[in-house]
C-alpha cells in the first residue's frame, strides 16, 4: 500500500486542503476588483478602509479576502509599504477578548491570554504597529458570529482605532466576513463607518463556474490525464445544487481516495457518484454542527414531515417544529422568528424555502431538502440533539 510505485492519481494533494489559497480565484475577478479598488487609498494616501463580504457558504469569501491580503502584502513590499495581514475566525474565537488575542498574537507570539483588558491590548497593538510602521488589515471571518455574541463594540473600536492618525497615518483596516447582512447588527457609528457601498456581495456559483473552479483544482491535484471532462462535469453538477466550492473540492479530494483505493489511476464518473454519496453524510455533518438548538429543532421538524414527500408547505413546518420544541422542552419561538430560521436553512443550503410557483395555491412558501433523504437527516439531527 504504501509503494511508492503504486498509481496515485495524486499529484499534489495538499491543493485541495482547507486552507489551500489559489494563485487566481476564478469568477471572483469582480469581487477582487472592488476589494483592489477599496483599498487603493490604503496604498496611495496611508488612509485606512472597511470592507464587508457577504455570501452564502462555500462561495469563496474566506479564500477571495486572503487572496487579497496576501497579493496586497506582496503589492506593497514592492512600492516600500509595509503591509501585513491577519484573519480570524469568529466562529472559533467569539469572545471579544479572544479576537483582539489573536491579533496582538500576530506580533507577539507569546502574549499573555490574560490579564489584559481589550483597551490595553489596541494600545499594545498600536505600539507594534507603529514601531513597525505598519499598515494591518484584519479580517474578521464570521463577524456575524461574533456581532451576535458579544455585540458592536469591538468592531466600533477597531474603526475608531483604524481612523485615529498617527503621523499622518492611520494604520489598521478593516474587512468583515459574513454570511449574511450584517448592517443591522452594527452600531450606529460603525454602521456609517462600513459604507453599505463597502459592501461585496458573493453569489452562489453556477453549474459553469463551478465547471472552471473544479477543472483549476483537478490539474494542480492529480496528474495529467488522469481525470476526464465528464468526471469534472460531474463534480459541477453535484456541487452546483448548492452553489458550494467547498463542497466542490471535497467531493474532488474524495473522488481521487476512491480512485487509488481502487488503485485504477484514473477518475471515472463512478468515483464521482461514489465521493457523493460519501460526501453528504459528512457535508451535512459539518453544517449541522454549526446550527443552533432552535435551527436544529426547525431542521428536526422538516426531516420527519417532509418524509415520503416531495415538499411541505409553511403551516406543516411550523406545528412539527412546535412538537419538536415540546419533545425537547423548549420554547417555541414565535412565527416570524420561525420564519427566520427556516431562511437561516435555506442561506445554509441545507433546505431550501422558496415561495411557491404555479399549482400551489396561495403565496405560501415550498419547503425542499435538497438531495439529503430525510430520514438520515432526521436521524443525525437527533444524534446531535441528544447529544447536547
Ligand atoms: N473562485 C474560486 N476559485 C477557486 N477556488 C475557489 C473559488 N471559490 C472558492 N474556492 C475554494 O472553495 C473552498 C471554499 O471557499 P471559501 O473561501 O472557504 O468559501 P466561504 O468562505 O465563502 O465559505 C476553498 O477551498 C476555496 O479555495
Ligand atoms: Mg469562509
Amino acid at each position: 500500500m504504501w509503494d511508492a510505485t503504486g498509481k496515485s492519481v495524486f499529484k499534489d494533494q495538499r491543493t485541495l486542503s482547507f486552507d489551500y489559497v489559489p494563485q487566481k480565484l476564478v469568477h471572483r475577478e469582480e469581487q477582487m476588483k472592488r476589494l483592489i479598488m477599496l483599498f487603493r487609498p490604503v496604498l496611495s494616501s496611508d488612509f485606512s478602509q472597511n470592507a464587508v463580504l457577504i455570501g452564502s457558504v462555500g462561495t469563496g469569501k474566506t479564500a477571495t479576502s486572503k487572496r487579497f491580503c496576501m497579493d496586497l502584502k506582496e503589492y506593497g513590499e514592492k512600492h516600500q509599504k509595509t503591509i501585513d495581514w491577519t484573519i480570524v475566525n469568529c466562529r472559533q474565537r467569539n469572545s471579544e477578548s479572544s479576537v483582539i488575542l489573536q491579533v496582538v498574537n500576530h506580533f507577539q507570539p507569546n502574549f499573555p491570554d490574560r490579564g489584559f483588558s481589550i483597551t490595553e491590548m489596541l494600545q499594545i497593538l498600536r505600539k507594534d504597529l507603529e514601531k513597525r510602521k505598519m499598515h494591518m488589515v484584519i479580517v474578521l471571518d464570521e463577524a456575524d458570529v461574533l456581532l451576535k455574541k458579544a455585540g458592536p463594540d469591538l468592531v466600533y473600536k477597531l474603526t475608531r482605532f483604524g481612523e485615529e492618525k498617527v503621523d499622518g497615518r492611520e494604520y489598521i483596516s478593516l474587512v468583515l466576513i459574513s454570511q449574511k447582512n450584517i448592517f443591522d447588527l452594527l452600531d450606529a457609528a460603525s454602521a456609517s463607518t462600513f459604507k453599505r457601498t463597502n459592501a461585496i456581495e458573493f453569489g452562489k456559483y453556477t453549474y459553469d463556474e463551478l465547471k472552471d473552479i473544479v477543472a483549476q483544482r483537478a490539474e494542480l491535484a492529480f496528474h495529467d490525464g488522469v481525470m476526464g471532462d465528464d468526471a469534472v462535469d460531474l463534480v459541477a453538477e453535484v456541487a452546483s445544487e448548492w452553489g458550494d466550492a467547498r463542497f466542490a473540492i471535497e467531493i474532488l479530494e474524495k473522488t481521487g481516495m476512491l480512485a487509488d483505493e481502487e488503485g485504477v489511476g484514473s477518475i471515472s464518473v463512478e468515483h464521482v457518484r461514489g465521493a457523493k454519496a460519501e460526501a453528504y453524510s459528512s457535508i451535512t455533518e459539518s453544517k449541522l454542527i454549526d446550527l443552533d438548538r432552535h435551527q436544529r429543532l426547525t431542521l428536526l421538524a422538516i426531516a420527519r414531515s417532509v418524509k415520503g414527500k416531495a415538499f411541505i408547505t409553511t403551516p406543516e413546518a411550523e406545528s412539527a417544529y412546535k412538537v419538536a420544541c415540546e419533545e425537547y422542552e423548549e420554547k417555541s419561538r414565535a412565527h416570524t422568528a420561525f420564519w427566520g430560521l427556516m431562511k437561516d436553512l435555506d442561506t445554509l443550503g441545507i433546505v431550501s424555502a422558496k415561495k411557491s410557483g404555479p399549482g400551489i395555491s396561495g403565496k405560501t412558501t415550498v419547503i425542499k431538502l435538497l438531495d439529503i433523504p430525510a430520514k438520515v437527516l432526521e436521524r443525525k439531527v437527533t444524534q446531535i440533539l441528544d447529544g447536547e
